[in-house]
């Protein structure tokens, strides 16, 4: 892209969202203005050739697209110190969890296109899930973020009250997946494998599990029923997963992640 990115907060996604844009040559690293309090935490990221900036406020007067990656009760602080450097040049792009598009807007008090990005951790491999929302009808700006974060995985265009569903399912679901895998790969260790081989069969499998629902858009009990022979040990080892509580688990954890996640930001009140 012809343009020039301001990440504002540095931390884990701000730094996962630089690096797979980077990868994926979508910008490159002079393009991309980081900004973090800590500043020498970011002198790896400078000698890569990012550009790195204590001054939001002078990150954002260089940048055309804007993303806002602090905390949700950091963002409030950020808004004041930025507020009077926004303006229609501007797309801001924010993937802070359980902050409004409105909520952000009603504090920048200007006309300015605000978009919600929700990616995870997976982008600095460009294999994200990123799901998308805007508060408006017209799609130019919603395009653009689309473009951008179609070059670091799938995205998905959703209403924005699902957003805090899509922080659970999809930006803390990489956590989910991986204590899965963790937790297939202990099993493993168990069963006779040293714990690295136990984790390589473990992930390569669920990365092959991922791809026969992805690639060739099957459903997983369609693929489940194809291993499950009568009386034989896929079916037992699974049924005793399910007495286990393991569906169960899962999905009463999604759900507990996105009730805490909707209320992240006004617990910050
Ligand atoms: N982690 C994920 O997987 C993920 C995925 C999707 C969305 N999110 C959302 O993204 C946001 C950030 O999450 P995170 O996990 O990346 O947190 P994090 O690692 O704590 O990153 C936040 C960063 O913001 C910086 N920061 C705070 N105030 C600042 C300010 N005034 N000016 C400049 N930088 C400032 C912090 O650096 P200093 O302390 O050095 O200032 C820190 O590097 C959260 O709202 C989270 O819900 C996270």
């Amino acid at each position: 892209m012809k343009k020039t990115l301001a990440i504002l907060g540095a931390g884990n996604i701000g730094l996962a969202i630089a690096k797979g844009l980077v990868e994926a040559n979508t910008f490159r690293p002079e393009q991309i203005i980081l900004t973090r309090r800590k500043m020498h935490l970011l002198t790896p990221l400078r000698k890569a050739g990012f550009v790195t900036e204590k001054s939001c406020r002078k990150a954002v007067q260089q940048a055309d697209i804007v993303i806002l990656s602090v905390e949700p009760g950091q963002i409030d602080g950020l808004l004041q110190e930025i507020r009077t450097d926004l303006n229609n040049k501007h797309l801001l792009i924010s993937v802070i969890s359980g902050v409004s598009i409105g909520e952000l807007k009603n504090q920048i008090n200007k006309n300015i296109p605000v978009i919600r990005a929700m990616p995870n951790t997976a982008i600095v491999i460009r294999e994200s899930m990123t799901c998308l929302a805007s508060d408006r009808k017209d799609h130019v700006y919603l395009e653009t973020a689309r473009t951008l974060f179609n070059t670091v995985g799938q995205t998905l265009v959703i209403d924005e009250e699902t957003m805090t569903a899509a922080t659970s399912l999809g930006a803390c679901g990489i956590a989910f997946f991986l204590r899965a895998i963790r937790a297939a790969s202990q099993g493993g260790i168990e069963i006779g494998f040293h714990s690295e081989d136990a984790l390589t069969i473990a992930a390569q499998t669920a990365k092959g599990a991922a791809a026969l629902l992805l690639s060739e858009g099957k459903h997983p009990e369609r693929e489940i029923d194809k291993v499950t022979t009568p009386r034989g040990c896929t079916i037992s080892g699974l049924n005793q997963m399910e007495h286990g509580g393991f569906s169960s688990a899962m999905i009463k954890g999604i759900i507990t992640s996105a009730e805490k996640a909707a209320g992240l930001y006004k617990k910050c009140k």
